[in-house]
């Protein structure tokens, strides 16, 4: 939601900040702009759209900024004013001196922007972000010192921010802070790089400072201070990132999702390595502190999370209650925090999350961890905010995920949610070594099963063309794939805007069952276990009403080729693991709609990969 990058040192900074804020790219790309930092004067320059936009409106300027060594960069996801050039960030002060990017929100900026209006200041833009400017610029030209002024500034300011600050009057200075937002600082041999995460620094630095809330750090060249709220100096705690640079590349693929869809069957094996062996050994979780005291210890487990990873954590409801017999509840995070939540030390709190950064998971997590829950993460980025704030952690190595819509993440997070879940029935005892036994060699297997689907992916791609003409679509299913049905929706969602929904089948005839006609297309998740006819007459139900009938299924049954247009078919797998085999060619479906359709798959509209606001 956002990203910022800055560079004080002695390097030409434009590329710097140029190639930091392509790897930013997947926290939004509404606008982008930069500030240079020239012999005389701050030079600023901004573009609505994509990254490719500024580096367009940067070209006839180059040989005015090449020589700089100063300046900080934004690529906008909008919160407050449309994704304009006048609303994109850097902000600066009436006199064009100081120069602000921010990611994040500030809550009171209508307050603190009526009294810097009375004061004199004149705002050009509709953001929240735009206040900032305008504040610290004024307690600057009192104080005359940047780092003050910022200290003085943030007092004022409620919300959250990770600011980058610099001022025309401080040839060779940054002013970074944050609170609630994630911000690091890499270091280098006279040189220092400020951004929102690592890919952003990782090809310069490896070595990083997370700057924790409400610290201020003063860079120079040569110099860095941070100081604590109370404005106490501190000691910087410089840690080695466990990153390599990496050169993302589609692989040949059209897109991202469609290489990160074929991921897939590695994804899985990966993270099979070392915790799965063989059917017949225990699970190994190293940085799962749960033992049997503790498990004997709890009541409840609460799982919290958005998005996708709220699917994949309802799936892990299922299974978690299903083997181990502890009642689980699964709450989207945004709506966890802002009610009374009971959890107490007897609770076990999961949060998942791609990221390790959204906002909502991320402030959820703190309210149960100050009330003495474990907390336990499941993360795709152990070195994230929320990995810091982790009791145990169950890293889910799906590698970088550049598609804003997640595919081999979710996987990962399912095939997470599987190991951790046998991992407590084994401790608890609460399965049966057969039934331990089939499930560890089938789980073994399903990187092949989803070999084979994709090997198939044509005939997935014709049943896209065949309804991507579509302005709406349901999908039904019962169960544990209930959340599979949610997530192939959200899927098509994202990156068609085609209007879909997931319903449990059963619910169809409460109601949305009056929707459908000739031209509703209904795909019903049919994978064969303890729903499957149930879903079937549901599926009738829909058939009966001339819907236009869809069936993912494991069943050879005859009987369905009366009854739906199109069958797609996936390997035989039991109904526990059934979420990983059927959500491959809901993926596939999703992208080969969007791909007909011309959308941009990759970075659909009004998407961020990393959503750090509330
Ligand atoms: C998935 O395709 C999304 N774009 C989105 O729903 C995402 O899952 C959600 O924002 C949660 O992100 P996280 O997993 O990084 O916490």
């Amino acid at each position: 939601m956002c990203g910022i990058v800055g560079y004080v040192g002695k390097k030409p900074v434009v590329d710097i900040l140029l190639d930091g804020l392509e790897q930013l790219e997947y926290r939004g790309y509404d606008s982008s702009g930069i500030a240079i930092k020239t012999a005389t004067s701050i030079d600023v320059y901004k573009a609505e759209g994509k990254l490719a936009n500024l580096r367009d409106v940067l070209r006839p300027n180059a040989d005015k900024i090449t020589q700089s060594t100063m300046g900080i960069g934004h690529i906008r996801w909008a919160t407050h004013g449309a994704p304009t050039v006048l609303n994109a960030h850097p902000h600066t002060c009436n006199c064009g001196n100081l120069v602000v990017v921010h990611n994040g929100i500030i809550e009171n900026y209508k307050e603190l922007r009526s009294e810097l209006e009375a004061e004199g200041c004149t705002f050009r833009s509709q953001t929240d972000t735009e206040t900032v400017s305008h504040l610290v610029a004024s307690i600057y030209a009192e104080v005359k010192d940047l780092t003050k002024a910022v200290q003085i500034a943030t007092k004022k300011i409620e919300g959250a921010y990770a600011l980058c600050i610099m001022h025309n009057n401080e040839p060779e200075k940054l002013v970074v802070t944050k609170r609630n937002a994630p911000l690091l600082i890499g270091v280098g041999e006279g040189e220092f790089f400020v951004a929102s995460d690592v890919p952003a620094i990782i090809k310069h630095t490896k070595k990083a400072i997370y700057l924790t809330d409400n610290q201020v750090a003063t860079l120079t060249p040569n110099s860095l201070k941070i100081e604590n709220e109370k404005e106490e100096e501190i000691e910087p705690k410089v840690e080695v990132l466990p990153w390599e640079p990496v050169a993302l590349s589609k692989m040949g693929y059209k897109h991202f999702m469609l290489k990160e869809i074929h991921e897939q069957p590695d994804v899985i094996r990966n993270i099979l390595v070392g915790k799965l062996h063989t059917s017949n050994s225990p699970i190994v979780l190293n940085e799962v502190k749960l033992n049997k005291e503790t498990l004997k210890n709890l009541n409840r487990i609460q799982v919290i999370a958005c998005g996708t990873s709220l699917h994949a954590a309802m799936i892990g409801k299922y299974i978690i209650e299903n083997f181990c017999e502890i009642p689980v509840d699964v709450e989207a995070s945004s709506e966890y925090i802002y009610r009374k939540t009971v959890t107490d030390e007897h609770t076990l709190v999961i949060g998942v999350s791609q990221s390790g950064e959204t906002a909502d998971t991320l402030t959820a997590i703190k309210q149960s961890k100050a009330r003495g829950s474990h907390i336990l993460i499941i993360t795709n980025r152990p070195d994230s905010a929320m990995a810091r704030e982790a009791d145990s952690l169950v890293p889910v190595s799906a590698g970088i995920e550049v598609s804003v819509a997640a595919t081999k993440s979710y996987i990962a997070q399912l095939t997470s949610f599987y190991l951790l879940a046998l991992y407590m029935a084994e401790i608890k005892g609460t399965m049966a070594q057969s039934d331990l036994t089939n499930l560890k060699a089938e789980m073994l297997l399903l990187p092949q099963k989803i070999e084979q689907i994709l090997a198939h992916k044509e005939e997935i791609q014709t049943c896209a063309r065949k309804y991507a003409n579509t302005r709406d679509f349901i999908y039904i299913a019962r169960g544990i794939n209930y959340p599979t049905a949610l997530e192939g929706a959200l899927k098509l969602k994202e990156i068609s805007y085609i209007n879909a929904t997931g319903y449990p089948a059963g619910e169809l005839k409460h109601g949305p069952i009056a929707m459908l006609d000739e031209t509703m297309p209904v795909l019903s998740v049919l994978m064969k276990g303890s729903v499957y006819e149930k879903i079937l007459s549901n599926s009738e139900e829909a058939k009966a009403r001339n819907a236009r009938m869809i069936a993912l299924t494991n069943s050879t049954d005859a009987k369905l080729d009366d009854l739906f247009d199109f069958i797609i078919r996936v390997p035989e797998v039991t109904e526990l693991l059934s979420p990983i085999v059927a959500m491959i060619p809901l993926q596939l479906i999703a992208y080969y709609i969007a791909e007909f359709l011309g959308k941009d798959v990759d970075q659909p509209r009004n998407l961020a990969k990393s959503v750090t606001v509330e």
